[in-house]
């Protein structure tokens, strides 16, 4: 408790503390057993990939096929590997990530940031002091809270807040909407705001683009023709198609060899990663807003999870032409690096 008459300096320093994690704000970032978020931990983390850092879109057709799960479960297993992690919640048609992972969400998060960056004053520290901690190597720029503000994600401020995301996370993880359409230049004769604008931003910025599919008919139907979408849009774009929820029932014999074959024929696509459908997992992690390395550690949609964060911690992030920073990619590896697509057979 401060006196009534304690000079500013004093009340400065007691603010720093209280922000830097005193026991009723959660505890400090840096603690590895911190279990509280802490929205704006005050210090910028001594090591930054100095604008190097990657971008990874989780990206995916209409139909929930398990973009949030994917995005919120690889930036947790990226930043329990060690890696320093952004993940930020760029669904244009509102996001959940905030409820998703239990944050009490007041703060204004990456439509704050877009705001900053379109006024020119967005920096390191700004960009922190916007995000949750919410594990050590983990921050989160949530989402807009509701849907009709998608407004406030500018194009090109969202490619800003990116750019910024570089220099302080080594990767950048962003839930993506599922829509690509572009019909205002068609309705307008003026420059209109673009509402699927912000992810095909994110999209043409991106690194590496995840494509979501779910692995019933319906949804593979979906995602052959968001692929056609995606390949039309941006032909540049080579996605990484990841295909969730995979069970037997909905399709007949081996459901990883159908699928397979059904978008390498349809889609002409490989299918790089498979997780399965695991109910009980994500209802554990739903019901107490917690990931799911936290609330099913040992379930098999966890541990492909993670297998899939350790694949994407392997990819560089260096312009093509560099050496590999990380060895030399193995089989399998997809890496796309600024338009050069890189497919290692
Ligand atoms: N592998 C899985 N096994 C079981 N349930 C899953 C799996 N992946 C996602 N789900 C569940 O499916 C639902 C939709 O997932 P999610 O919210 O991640 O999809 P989305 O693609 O982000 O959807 P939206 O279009 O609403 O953004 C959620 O209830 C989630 O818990
Ligand atoms: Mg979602």
């Amino acid at each position: 408790m401060l006196p009534a008459d304690a000079d500013p300096d004093a009340i400065a320093q007691a603010l720093r503390e209280a922000v830097a994690g005193a026991p009723s704000q959660g505890r400090d970032v840096a603690d590895p057993r911190a279990a509280l978020p802490v929205l704006g931990a005050p210090e910028l983390p001594e090591e930054r990939p100095a604008g190097r850092g990657r971008v990874v879109a989780v990206w995916g057709p209409t139909g929930a096929p398990g973009r949030t799960t994917v995005a919120v479960g690889v930036a947790d297993e990226l930043s329990r590997l060690g890696v320093s992690t952004l993940l930020v919640d760029a669904d244009v048609y509102g996001g959940v990530i905030a409820q998703v992972l239990g944050l009490l969400d007041e703060s204004p998060g990456f439509a704050g940031a877009a705001r900053l960056a379109a006024a020119g004053n967005l920096d390191a520290q700004e960009l922190v002091r916007l995000a949750w901690a919410v594990r050590p190597q983990l921050r989160v720029l949530t989402g807009l809270a509701r849907a009709d503000r998608w407004p406030e994600l500018r194009p090109r401020a969202v490619g800003t807040v990116l750019e910024e995301a570089r220099r302080l996370a080594e990767v950048t993880v962003v839930d993506c909407a599922f829509n690509l359409e572009d019909d205002e230049e068609l309705s307008f004769d003026t420059v209109a705001p673009r509402r699927n604008g912000a992810t095909l931003a994110v999209l043409e910025e991106a690194d590496t683009v995840l494509c979501i599919s779910g692995a019933d008919p319906v949804a593979l139907q979906r995602s052959i023709r968001a692929l056609g979408e995606l390949r039309d849009g941006l032909p540049d774009v080579e996605p990484v198609l990841v295909v969730n929820q995979v069970r037997r029932g909905p399709v007949p014999g081996d459901p990883r060899r159908e699928i397979g074959e059904a978008l390498e024929r349809f889609a002409g696509r490989e299918v790089r990663f498979f997780l399965p459908a695991d109910r009980r997992a994500t209802d554990a992690a739903l019901a107490s807003g917690r990931s799911l390395a936290e609330a099913a550690p040992g379930s098999s949609l966890r541990v492909e999870l993670r297998a899939l964060a350790a694949a994407l911690a392997d990819v560089p992030s260096r312009p093509a032409g560099d050496a590999w920073p990380c060895g030399p990619p193995g089989p399998g590896d997809v890496r796309r690096v600024r338009g050069h697509d890189r497919a290692v057979a």
